[in-house]
């Protein structure tokens, strides 16, 4: 095959997957299984890794991120980003429409459109190609995203078409969708760390973080609704933002052009309460004049553009009463408080309790008993209470105060400096704890026990037939058919999957033993490093806290779960039923230390290995790879294209550089 040739069926093969992310992600309307696409993506990963030459950053091979920790630099923004006035009732609107009509007539149209609660993101886009992405940052410099953007399946890497300006900007905002957001809260919880607070936090602390590769796994969406240039075709904002539909950006179905305010009334009323059956957050309208002419006429304040408003939505509120706050226990010991309410109707369901999150919450409300509390439901999908009355609670009313004791095994709850949470220690004698941890340890990405779900595993507790998960194992058949509703066939398809379980690899029983924040991936993480069982248990918390990612709070979670006898007790018991508890022999093979205690930055391109694949090289012999040049750093792995930044700066500190065959050489 000739050079010509594959560049041809590289790029082929990047213009199809373009354009099936297009067809998923925009028009929700994939024309092919995620099979045949993986099958096109890791063809197209192969042929880019045998010819390094025709690399490309907007590549779909991009899209899944890096696990290399990234630097942001500071950008100007070419237009800064400013914000918009903000009005609250339809007086502000009218007097709103007053001052335009006073200072442009009254020839012009509105668009009115949704205003999205995320995270607003400026995308640089040269001749059809994305080349920045930056936050909006204090509004004169952001943060440089790019490769972070790049994770974005609805933000397009190579434009469609050919009826784009060649350059130009385009605004808009990163979304969290609600149904990503609770699967990702499940996660945490399943992990034991803290949920995340709401869509829109959770979508700007995605957008900066460090690792791409997680953002990618992040599941973010993004809105575009504001184009700027100095070769636009069209006068009508409206329509330049349709013409970015064509050129393959995701824009809002909803945005709308309105002849004059009542129909911009009709406009938010309708949207007022259909926002709710939303995928993502909204917190109000935006109303603008559509023609950028009259725009240009109209110009800016300091703050924001005299051509547009926002109109805020009010949370929709109601009043009732606080009756109680009871607690309950998690699987990690976490204390959560809720408030029992008075039913009451709230945004179209009916609502009867209301999160708390923690004691410092509870304080600053000053919440009593039968206290008149106004509940709202805001960006997040639990409602919470905003505020108290205080002027309807009676003298004799009884403060809120957090328990001191767990209120299921009564031991004494602990609160660890900067936490927010109560924690009950009494990790294996507290019951939610201990059936919340064999719930996880049977659940599919750990141990994947079939047939087990929760209200078997409580039935077995309550039995005393299980105390922990190395219990499971003992299990009979006749123990399980003495159970309410378990036949002969269910009892043998869960003694046959727990039999199966045996061959589970180490890192997923590593994971399924629940320590608190050992997810999936830092479980992982743990036994590529550590290779097995033992070593993890006499590691120190300094060795620990050594290993890439593993910071400190990780480390001392760890430490004080194999610290803990009972839990030495389960793990020799699980031992003894044969689960595995080393890295396998296949993954083993090839390792050595003969990088060890060295410390590498990867960067450029390469010819024989992709960056992955010598970060996993590096990782196999014993080094550690690290994103940014420091003191610390042994050697910098560079290729072609290495970043002048980065040579400056390894001159500067006397660090050495390598060669790809030089670290080939050193491994071998
Ligand atoms: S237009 C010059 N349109 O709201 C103003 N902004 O308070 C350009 N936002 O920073 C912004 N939806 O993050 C515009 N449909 C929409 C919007 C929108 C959300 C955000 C954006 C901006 C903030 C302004």
């Amino acid at each position: 095959m000739t050079f010509g040739t594959i560049k041809e069926q590289i790029e082929k093969l990047r213009k199809e997957l373009e354009e099936h992310n297009y067809n998923y992600y925009v028009l929700s309307a994939p024309i092919i299984s995620d099979f045949d696409f993986d099958m096109k993506l890791k063809e197209l990963e192969k042929l880019e890794q045998e010819h390094p030459e025709f690399h490309d950053a907007n590549s779909p091979t991009h899209r899944v991120g890096s696990d290399i920790n990234q630097e942001f630099t500071q950008v100007k923004h070419k237009y800064p980003m400013l914000s918009l006035s903000n009005s609250y009732s339809k007086d502000e609107l009218q007097d709103f429409d007053t001052r335009v009509r006073k200072l442009i007539g009254d020839e012009f149209d509105y668009t009115c459109e949704l205003k999205f609660d995320g995270a607003s993101l400026s995308l640089w886009y040269e001749n059809g190609e994305l080349v920045k992405a930056v936050t909006r940052g204090d509004g004169e410099k952001g943060d440089d995203v790019t490769a972070n953007a790049r994770t974005i399946r609805s933000i397009p890497l190579k434009l469609k078409g050919d009826s784009y300006p060649d350059s130009f900007e385009i605004r808009g905002e990163v979304l969290l969708p609600f149904q990503v957001f609770a699967e990702l809260n499940k996660a945490r919880e399943e992990a034991g760390e803290p949920l995340y607070a709401n869509p829109r936090n959770t979508a700007s602390g995605s957008l900066k973080m460090q690792n791409s590769a997680e953002v990618a796994r992040r599941k973010l969406d993004a809105y575009f609704y504001y184009v700027l240039g100095e070769n636009l075709t069209k006068d009508g904002h409206f329509e330049t933002i349709q013409e970015a539909g064509k050129w393959g950006f995701k824009i809002s179905e909803y945005t709308t052009k309105c002849k004059n305010i009542d129909e911009v009334f009709d406009y938010i009323n309708h949207w007022d309460s259909a926002r709710f059956d939303l995928p993502v957050a909204t917190d109000g309208i935006v109303i603008k004049v559509n023609s950028r002419r009259l725009q240009n006429n109209l110009g800016f304040t300091a703050k924001s553009p005299r051509w547009a408003i926002a109109y805020k939505f009010t949370a929709e509120q109601v009043s009732t009463m606080l009756e109680s706050v009871s607690y309950q226990v998690g699987r990690t010991g976490a204390v959560t408080p809720v408030a029992n309410l008075t039913p009451v109707l709230l945004a179209g369901t009916t609502v009867k309790r209301a999160s708390l999150h923690n004691a410092d919450i509870i304080e600053k409300l000053n919440l009593h008993v039968q206290d008149v509390v106004f509940v709202e439901k805001g960006g997040e999908i639990i409602p919470k209470i905003v505020n108290v009355d205080e002027s309807a609670r009676k003298p004799e009313a009884e403060k809120i105060e957090f328990i001191k004791h767990c209120p299921e095994c009564g031991t004494d709850l602990i609160r660890t400096e900067g936490e927010a949470a109560h924690y009950c220690p009494n990790e294996t004698g507290c019951a939610p704890q201990i059936k919340g941890k064999i719930e996880h340890f049977i659940s599919r990405k750990a141990m994947d026990i079939d047939g087990l779900g929760q209200e078997t595993v409580e039935l077995l507790f309550n039995e005393g037939l299980i105390n922990n998960s190395a219990d499971l194992y003992n299990l009979k058949a006749e123990q399980l058919t003495s159970l309410e509703r378990m036949g002969e066939k269910s009892a043998n398809r869960i003694l046959k999957s727990l039999e199966e379980s045996k061959s589970i690899p180490f890192e997923r029983v590593l994971y399924a033993l629940g320590i608190r924040y050992v997810g999936e991936t830092v479980a992982k993480k743990l036994a590529n490093k550590l290779v097995d069982i033992d070593t993890i248990i006499n590691s120190s918390y300094d060795e620990l806290v050594d290993i890439d990612e593993i910071g400190g709070r990780i480390a001392e979670s760890i430490r004080s779960f194999f610290d803990n006898e009972d839990n030495q007790s389960i793990i020799q018991s699980l031992k003894d039923q044969g689960l595995k508890f080393k890295l396998s022999e296949s993954n083993l093979e090839g390792r050595s230390n003969k990088l060890e205690g060295l410390s590498i930055v990867i960067s450029g391109t390469f010819e024989k290995h992709s960056r992955d694949e010598l970060k996993k090289l590096i990782e196999k012999h014993g080094g550690k790879n690290t994103g940014s040049i420091s003191k610390k750093t042994s050697y910098l792995l560079g290729g072609s294209n290495v970043g002048p930044s980065k040579l400056e700066k390894v001159e500067k500190l006397g660090v050495q550089v390598i060669s790809e065959d030089d670290f080939l050489t050193m491994i071998q």
